[in-house]
């Protein structure tokens, strides 16, 4: 009897320490203005609520609207989309993760927390990583699985994130495109079933759909109205992210590394660990969310965020293959009378025995060209030097064309279908296998040589003109091959890690045709991307549009090209294609020689207005005005300094308007009561199409009354600087 009430009161006070610890396991990831929260219920994890900060979680480990486990698994009853797969050891396939502890620190501006599961029956062990960014309202979330399982566990599913979020209806906007024409915005809204959001290209990953969204919730986006949740995942191959709505208010994000033909094999004590997946929330629309996220990439997810990008003059729709030494003179000659900071040499340098003439031969011998460059690349730095100009390089070090000496002497490097089947050629390439060392070696080897070689060169363009497509690696097992997706995307990680530790002072652009590499994995080891190959200033209206939602633009290339577009044969005047390259990293991609003496005079002005202006650009926030969807023909952005003493107003008109229909702009981000001298920037006519300009006027009447833009006609633009007087 005695024996069975110390049980009783044993039990007992097992169960009151046992709800005490679910009332005291609250995780509250927090930022200044948002709130992620967990519960620990029992033993299982399940979020609470992300959104808005929660100035107190008193009560809420009673709530009954907590959502799905914080780390779904397959196998413990969940029908649902599930965050890991995992075989284990012994053939089950079921997971079932228990929470172990969690630690919490915040250190200056990031609070990290690091929450452990464990499978419930074996040594298979999950850790959710945050980093929550005070002062950005920026979350990263990642994931770290390992065991100590007898033999490998096959992982078959390992999501980055999980998230659920709980409203009255959802609008998914997302960004889709091809080759010239990245980053269209799409919104649609979400009905009961799964959106997937995906690539299976593993290389060139963005250039279809980008691994990121806008999640609105209750109406459709809007830039300064609503509930959002804003997200990117850091990666550049293979994504999916899958939103699953049902009974209409529910919906839950997985997101992460696609796992599509890509079962990972993980050895005991190994660590299989996810890319970040960056997620940011606004209650007052879609526009604050974008600000968060380009602060954040500033500071925490590009390099040199907070540096001053340089004017580049690249060589590609200049003169593409055909060139040599007597021609790039002339043209850094142009571009330094223009103001250009640094000449930077495309594609068509290298190859001797196979001739990098045109996209067909040459790729993986990095050797200069002796016949179009017979005294080196040294020399053409000489010259850039001499006129003022520091010097970049185009390589594309991932890639190989089968007419190469590369592929006749490391054949096995290449990525290939396995017994002897063809070789899907895509640009006449194919890729090298970046899953081996010894290839990792080789691309670092590359880029490693040209700047040993040439240490005044300041600037490389790395491109990447293929998908992967060849699925097969002669490195990776017979057992590891759908490996390859996911050991291609580290092995370049790896390799550009090396490169920016190495070279900290070296400018990388990621481009790959275009904005194929856009993502925040990338970004981490880069400065800028090429959004696109389209150089088009009206087509660029949407690329650029798209690209700065999630994407900001001290790194978005945007260069001034000829008229008419080399893509789309469209003319424009040459103040619409230099206001819309102001909207970026400025820069020009033509051969000087192809202007007449005016334009380049007026590129010149523009380059030093730039100059003047480019911090307000560069790190400023963006405020979007007018969006180029909207059927009124006009659209309109502005940059604003955190300081909100200066702005950069941009707006531009892309379609044709009746006689007395014009465009009044509402301005966003400013002071109310300060008051803001206006001046018009690049113009070329004598009367500014702006009736204010050279006025002063407070900022609550250019936010609340807005002026009006003399505009009617296609292709006509302005901009304006607004500085702050009193
Ligand atoms: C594709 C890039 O997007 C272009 O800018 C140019 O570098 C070419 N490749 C060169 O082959």
């Amino acid at each position: 009897m005695l024996q069975l009430k110390i049980r009783i009161l044993l039990s007992l006070c097992f169960l009151i320490a046992a709800s005490y610890a679910v009332r005291s396991q609250v995780i509250h990831i927090e930022t200044g203005n948002t709130s992620l929260v967990y519960g620990v219920y029992g033993n299982k994890v399940k979020q609470v609520h992300y959104g808005s900060r929660l100035t107190s979680t008193a009560g809420i480990d009673g709530l009954s609207t907590a959502f799905d486990e914080v780390y779904p698994s397959f196998g413990n009853g969940s029908s649902n989309e599930v965050a890991l797969i995992a075989t284990h050891d012994d053939g089950t396939m079921a997971t079932d993760l228990v929470y172990q502890s969690h630690k919490q620190q915040l250190e200056g501006n990031i609070q990290t927390t690091t929450i452990q599961l464990k499978d419930e029956k074996k040594p298979f062990f999950v850790e959710l990583n945050f980093k929550a960014y005070q002062a950005e309202n920026v979350i990263e979330q990642w994931v770290t699985i390992r065991h100590t399982e007898k033999k490998p566990v096959r992982l078959e599913q390992f999501a980055s994130t999980a998230i659920g979020f709980k409203a009255e209806s959802y609008y998914l906007t997302h960004f889709y495109g091809s080759w010239a024409k990245e980053m269209q915005l799409a919104e649609e809204k979400l009905n009961n079933g799964i959106k997937l959001i995906e690539t299976k290209r593993g290389v060139r990953a963005t250039e279809y759909e980008n691994p990121s969204f806008v999640l609105s919730l209750n109406q459709k986006a809007s830039d300064y109205c609503g509930e959002v949740v804003m997200g990117a995942l850091a990666w550049s191959g293979n994504f999916r992210l899958a939103f699953q709505v049902e009974d209409k208010e529910n919906c839950q994000l997985i997101a992460g590394i696609n796992p599509f033909a890509s079962d990972y094999l993980l050895a005991p004590k190994e660590e299989f660990t996810t890319p970040r997946m960056v997620l940011t929330y606004s209650n007052t629309g879609k526009n604050q969310g974008s600000i968060n996220l380009h602060r954040w990439a500033r500071t925490y997810n590009l390099q040199d965020g907070n540096q001053v990008r340089p004017i580049v003059l690249n060589s590609w729709e200049g003169t593409y293959f055909k060139f040599d030494a007597a021609k790039l003179k002339s043209m850094m000659d142009g571009a330094a009378e223009m103001g250009v900071e640094i000449f930077v040499l495309d594609d068509g340098w290298f190859g001797n025995k196979y001739p990098r003439n045109s996209d067909k031969a040459g790729l993986g011998d990095w050797q200069v060209n002796q016949q179009k460059l017979p005294n080196g690349i040294g020399d053409l730095i000489d010259h850039a030097e001499s006129k003022g100009l520091k010097f970049g390089i185009w390589v594309e070090p991932e890639m190989v064309n089968p007419k190469s000496e590369l592929a006749e002497k490391h054949p096995e490097w290449i990525i290939q279908r396995k017994n002897d089947r063809e070789p899907l050629l895509e640009r006449s390439q194919l890729l090298l296998d970046l899953s081996n060392p010894k290839v990792q070696d080789f691309v670092f080897g590359v880029v490693d040589n040209i700047l040993t070689d040439n240490p005044r060169i300041v600037y490389v363009k790395w491109d990447a003109n293929r998908h992967i497509q060849n699925f097969g690696s002669t490195f990776l097992g017979d057992d590891k091959q759908s490996h390859l997706w996911i050991d291609y995307t580290k092995g370049l990680e790896s390799v550009l890690a090396r490169l920016n530790k190495k070279y900290p002072d070296i400018i990388f652009q990621a481009c790959a045709s275009g904005g194929g590499r856009l993502d925040y994995g990338a970004l981490k080891y880069t400065h800028e991307f090429w959004a696109s190959d389209d150089t088009d200033p009206f087509e660029r209206l949407f690329i650029q549009w798209g690209s700065n939602h999630i994407y900001p633009a001290i790194a978005t290339a945007a260069h001034i090209t000829k008229s008419p577009n080399h893509q789309t044969g469209r003319d424009t005047p040459l103040k619409f294609r230099c206001d819309m390259a102001m909207g970026g990293r400025l820069g020009l991609e033509l051969s000087p020689a192809d202007l007449s003496p005016e334009d380049i005079s007026y590129v010149k002005q523009v380059l030093e207005t730039y100059k003047a202006n480019r911090e307000i650009i560069q790190f400023g926030d963006l405020y979007r005005l007018n969006s180029p969807y909207d059927s009124d023909g006009y659209a309109a952005i502005s940059y604003v300094t955190a300081q909100k003493d200066k702005a950069i107003i941009m707006a531009y008109c892309h379609d044709f308007h009746r006689r007395d229909e014009r465009s009044v702009i509402r301005f966003q981000g400013l002071e109310e009561n300060a008051v803001y001298k206006i001046t018009e920037l690049n113009s070329k006519a004598k009367r500014s199409k702006v009736n204010e300009t050279g006025k002063e006027i407070s900022g609550s009447i250019l936010m609340n009354r807005g002026l009006m833009f003399d505009m009617k006609k296609p292709y006509e633009s302005v901009v304006l600087k607004l500085e702050k007087v009193r």
